[in-house]
């Protein structure tokens, strides 16, 4: 090694570093105001996914187990369609949530883990190939689709769904500088694609006094499907409390 490398690699070394660091805080920056963005979490999950060999799901809040007790009596308890009970993970990102839901429901579901991000998409993709992953029924099947959710009539006939799930995804848009309208959107959305036995769940860590009464409202959107809206807590963690809003669309008399 020539004498001069040594310095010239360490100083390489802190301006990486420094880089790193600057590129870190300018990706949480661009989070902060633009989590309803397509290209915010573009780059997000290609900076934090360590590439296709050091793969690992990257949690929202937290995973599947926190939640598990909320979501799968809902599958045991739904009317049974005469194909697959149809799960959506709304803006399901690298989370293995879907994966979980395929893996342990003991009907046979389908399971459409749905994201803006085709890099997610792509990531969650490949990632279930190299699990290759196995149902309880052999009829399930799990499916990743790039897809904007506050066009789910794009791929979603009414009153087609059965159980909708959205770790976060609704906090980060309702967190956006430009997201509020999408937010609202995305539950008008997701009320017509539920069947009249169907729930959405939301996991959140918006406080009630906050999240019911903007529920309450946005399920009151003239023309849109009229809701029932409750909520429960799923605990605390880190200090933080969390919660589940359960959303289901009202009975039409
Ligand atoms: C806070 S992250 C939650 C990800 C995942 N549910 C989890 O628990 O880790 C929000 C996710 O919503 C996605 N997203 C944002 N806007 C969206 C939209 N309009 N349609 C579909 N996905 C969207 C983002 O790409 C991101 O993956």
């Amino acid at each position: 090694m020539s004498l001069f490398t040594k310095p010239l690699t360490s100083s390489a070394g802190r301006i990486a570093a420094a880089c790193a660091v600057r590129r870190r805080s300018s990706l949480t920056a661009e989070l902060i105001e633009n989590m309803d963005k397509k290209a915010t979490w573009d780059r997000f999950y290609s900076e934090s996914s360590g590439g296709a060999s050091a793969f690992k799901n990257f949690e929202w809040f937290f995973g599947f187990e926190a939640v598990r007790d909320f979501i799968m009596p809902l599958l045991q308890a739904a009317p049974r369609p005469p194909g697959l009970l149809q799960v959506l993970d709304l803006g399901c990102g690298t989370s293995a949530l879907g994966p979980c839901i395929y893996r342990h429901s003991p009907l046979p579901v389908r399971v459409t883990c749905a994201d803006i991000s085709p890099i997610a998409v792509r990531l969650m993709r490949e990632q279930v190939r190299a699990d290759a992953l196995r149902a309880h029924s052999v009829s399930s099947r799990l499916e990743f689709v790039e897809l904007d959710c506050t066009q789910l009539h794009t791929r979603y006939a009414a009153r087609s769904v059965d159980l909708v799930v959205d770790k976060g995804t609704t906090d980060a848009l309702l967190r956006s500088k430009e997201g509020k309208g999408k937010a609202g959107l995305v539950l008008q959305q997701c009320l017509t694609a539920l069947r009249s036995s169907g729930s959405l769940l939301q996991f959140s860590d918006e406080d009630p006094d906050a999240r019911l009464p903007w529920l309450e409202t946005e399920a009151r959107e003239p023309g849109g499907v009229a809701a029932d809206v409750g909520v429960h807590e799923v605990g605390e963690l880190r200090g933080m409390t969390y919660y589940c809003y359960r959303v289901t669309p009202r009975a039409i008399e």
